[in-house]
């Protein structure tokens, strides 16, 4: 693997965490550069906000199913990932299951961050799974990405208490607040091989 760490961004949404990596590239807290920000949504925030910073970018069509893409699709996404010669896939708000084609692109390359302290709420809006399930205590998790829908290994966790009065929206926000440290960290672990990533066969 080179020196620098090198990231494809997969996003649905705003982009809040890849503006949280993309900071720490610039502050040099993260050695590593974006070689591609890709989403399924052509108008997706982060597409913007990624083209803002001069950095390439990539949307592929929606096709017919909402929470997959389609295989050939898929496909296209992990050929042009190859083609910016990404070294590690990071999937940061990306609304869609990973399946095959980027799964076998990207063998054990590929993480995620998931907004609860994982076994725990899989699925969406785990923030609101956390205040209905009553706990008192909740947060974020790095991991692997397998075929399971965030089932793959963890690699860390970062613990988010949860307030008296909390809403939705602001435990949510505050789960945000500690992914935005949480991410650029793992991946410096990863830049400095303190967290290994398999290399490419
Ligand atoms: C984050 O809360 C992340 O945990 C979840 O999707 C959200 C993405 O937010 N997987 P953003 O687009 O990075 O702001």
């Amino acid at each position: 693997m080179a020196a620098a760490l090198k990231l494809g961004i997969l996003g649905s949404g705003r982009g809040s965490n890849f503006l949280a990596i993309d900071q720490a590239i610039s502050a040099g807290t993260l050695e590593a550069s974006i070689k591609l920000v890709a989403s399924d949504l052509n108008n997706a925030p982060i597409l913007e906000a990624a083209r803002d910073r001069g950095l390439a970018t990539y949307a592929c069509p929606s096709g017919q199913f909402k929470t997959k893409l389609e295989p050939e699709i898929e496909q296209a996404l992990a050929q042009t990932l190859l083609a910016h010669e990404v070294d590690l896939v990071v999937l940061a708000g990306f609304m869609r299951v990973v399946k095959t084609p980027l799964l076998e692109a990207f063998p054990s390359r590929i993480i995620n961050i998931h907004p609860s302290l994982l076994p725990d709420f899989k699925g969406l809006a785990a923030w609101k799974q956390a205040l209905e399930a009553g706990v008192q205590e909740t947060g974020c998790t790095v991991h692997w990405v397998d075929d399971s829908l965030d089932g793959g290994p963890i690699i860390d966790q970062a613990r988010v208490p949860v307030l008296e009065g909390d809403t939705p929206e602001s435990l949510h926000s505050r789960i945000q607040t500690a992914e935005h440290t949480l991410f650029p960290d793992v991946l410096q672990r990863m830049a400095t091989g303190k967290i290994t990533i398999p290399t490419a066969e």
